[in-house]
């Protein structure tokens, strides 16, 4: 496997970021909700500029990528995919493991996330990584790490 490097998404991105997005979620979207996946809704928050993303490339190929924004003292992940047929080598892992840098760099009290109900992998994944469920809105869970930014402890 070649090096994987990493880098904030620049505009030309935006098709590739989408595509692995579309792919990933396409289904996921429309068995929680019965809708169409649309490109929009990923595209308004790339664009927004309180929002931070980060792409994973190999040999110029963006693989991953993760999308983040500060909201009441928590880092909030707007998105976070790795492309089919690189899922399961640590990636995610290794996204995860940078927001939660960013997250405490920035002295937060946590990291947030929507995970649709019907995508037990990703639920599963968080879970692993010591997130815990909060609240069910419609076919959404919200899961939360909390962070003691005094200690650097994970307080679940
Ligand atoms: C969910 C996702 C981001 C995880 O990334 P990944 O690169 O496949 O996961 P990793 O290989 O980094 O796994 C990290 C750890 O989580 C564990 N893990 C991953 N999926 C798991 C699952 N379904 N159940 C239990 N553990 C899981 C791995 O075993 C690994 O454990 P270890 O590091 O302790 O050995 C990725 O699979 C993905 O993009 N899925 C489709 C899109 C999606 O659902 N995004 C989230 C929307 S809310």
């Amino acid at each position: 496997m070649t090096a994987i490097t990493s880098r904030e998404l620049v505009r030309r991105d935006l098709p590739q970021v989408i595509s692995i997005s579309r792919e990933n979620m396409a289904t996921i979207i429309f068995t929680s909700w019965g809708v169409e996946y649309r490109d929009e809704d990923l595209l308004q928050f790339l664009l927004d500029p309180s929002a931070f993303t980060e792409v994973l490339e190999e040999d110029g190929r963006i693989v991953a990528y993760y999308s983040v924004e500060e909201r009441n003292e928590n880092l909030y992940i707007n998105s976070i995919q790795v492309q089919k047929g690189h899922q399961g080598q640590g990636l995610g892992r290794e996204m995860m493991e940078r927001i939660e840098a960013r997250a405490r760099s920035g002295g937060l009290r946590g990291i947030e996330l929507w995970v649709q109900v019907t995508n037990r992998s990703a639920m599963e994944f968080y879970r692993h990584l010591g997130y815990h469920m909060v609240s069910r809105q419609g076919n959404n869970y919200l899961m939360r790490l909390r962070l003691d930014p005094r200690e650097g402890w994970r307080l679940v």
